[in-house]
C-alpha cells in the first residue's frame, strides 16, 4: 500500500532541480516537427494546490519555488510561464508537476502516457487530464508499463521515472528498468530523479550505470546541505541519459544559481558527465 503523497512536497527543491531539467528536455525534443512520446511512469496528480493543508503542513515549497523571483531567473523563463499559467492572478497558488509541465510543450503529433498508481492521486490525475485528448493515464505499474511500450512508433520519447523511493526496492527498479529500457531503445532519452538520503545507495546507483555499457549519462544534483545521515532528504538530483547538448551547459549555469538560492550551510552541487559516448 503507497503512502506518499506528492501534495506534500510540491514546488520544493527536488521538484525545481527535476522540472528545470525535464523542461530543457522537452524544449529540445520540439525544436523538430517530427513527433515524440512523453512517458511519465510516476506521474503524481498533475497539479498542486499551494494552499492545501497538505502543501501547508510541511511549507517545502516556500523553501523551492517560493525562493524564486522571476526577474532574477531570465534563464528560466519557460519555467516561470507554466507557472503563470496556472497562477493567473500572479500569487503563487498551484504549482505544475510533471505532467502539465509536459503538456505546455505537446503538439498534436505527440503523445503522452501517464502512470500513477496511489488510487486518490490517479483519480486526481484522470480529472486533471481530461480535457486534454492525447494523453492516457494509466493506474498501472509505471516501471512495468514503461517497458511495454518500447520502442515508440515515433522512435522519440521523454521518459521521466520520479519514484518516491518509499519502497526500497524502487533503488534497483530503476536501474534494472532502465537497463531493459535502454536495449530495446537505445536512442530515447531518460530522465532519472533520485532523493540522497544515504549517499552509499546513491554511489552505488551510480557506479552501476558507469558500468551498464550505457552512454552518454549525465548528472545533476543540487544538495542543500552537507551529506547528512537519519535527517531525511539533503540533496536530490537527475541522472540523464542522451540528454539534448545544451543540457550540461544549462545546469552549468542555473545549479551555481540555486545553491546559492536555496542551499544552507554546506549546501554544494553536482553537474558533470558519468558517462561520455
Ligand atoms: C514523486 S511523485 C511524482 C511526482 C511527479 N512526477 C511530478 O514531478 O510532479 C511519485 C508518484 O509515484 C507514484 N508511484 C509509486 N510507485 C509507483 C509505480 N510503481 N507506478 C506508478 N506510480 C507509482 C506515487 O503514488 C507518487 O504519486
Amino acid at each position: 500500500m503507497l503512502s506518499y503523497r506528492h501534495s506534500f512536497h510540491a514546488g520544493n527543491y527536488a521538484d525545481v532541480i527535476k522540472h528545470i531539467v525535464i523542461i530543457e528536455i522537452l524544449e529540445h525534443l520540439i525544436k523538430k516537427d517530427r513527433a515524440f512520446d512523453y512517458i511519465d511512469t510516476h506521474a503524481g496528480a498533475g497539479l498542486y494546490n499551494l494552499q492545501s493543508g497538505h502543501a501547508v503542513k510541511l511549507q517545502e515549497y516556500s523553501q523551492g519555488v517560493g525562493k524564486l523571483k522571476r526577474e532574477d531567473w531570465p534563464e528560466l523563463a519557460t519555467y516561470f510561464d507554466i507557472l503563470a499559467k496556472h497562477n493567473s492572478d500572479g500569487d503563487l497558488k498551484f504549482y505544475p508537476g510533471s505532467p502539465f509541465i509536459a503538456m505546455h510543450f505537446l503538439r498534436g503529433q505527440d503523445r503522452s502516457w501517464l502512470y500513477e498508481l496511489h488510487p486518490k492521486d490517479a483519480e486526481l490525475l484522470l480529472k486533471n487530464m481530461a480535457k486534454i485528448t492525447r494523453v492516457r493515464v494509466m493506474r498501472e505499474d509505471g516501471f512495468k508499463g514503461l517497458l511495454s511500450l518500447l520502442p515508440p512508433i515515433s522512435r522519440r520519447a521523454l521518459v521521466l521515472i520520479d519514484p518516491s523511493y518509499e519502497i526500497k526496492t524502487d533503488y534497483a527498479t530503476v536501474f534494472d528498468t532502465i537497463s531493459s529500457a535502454y536495449k530495446k531503445f537505445p536512442t530515447g532519452t531518460y530522465a532519472l530523479w533520485y532523493p540522497v538520503v544515504d549517499r552509499k545507495i546513491i554511489d552505488q546507483l551510480e557506479r552501476k550505470f558507469i558500468r551498464s555499457g550505457i552512454k552518454k549519462v549525465q548528472r545533476f544534483e543540487l544538495a542543500i546541505a552537507q551529506d547528512q545521515f537519519d535527517t531525511g532528504m539533503s540533496a536530490s538530483g537527475m541522472i540523464v541519459i542522451n540528454p539534448p547538448w545544451t543540457l550540461l551547459d544549462k545546469m552549468s549555469q542555473v545549479l551555481p544559481k540555486l545553491v546559492t538560492t536555496l542551499g544552507g550551510d554546506g549546501a554544494f552541487f553536482k553537474c558533470d558527465e558519468l558517462v561520455g559516448e
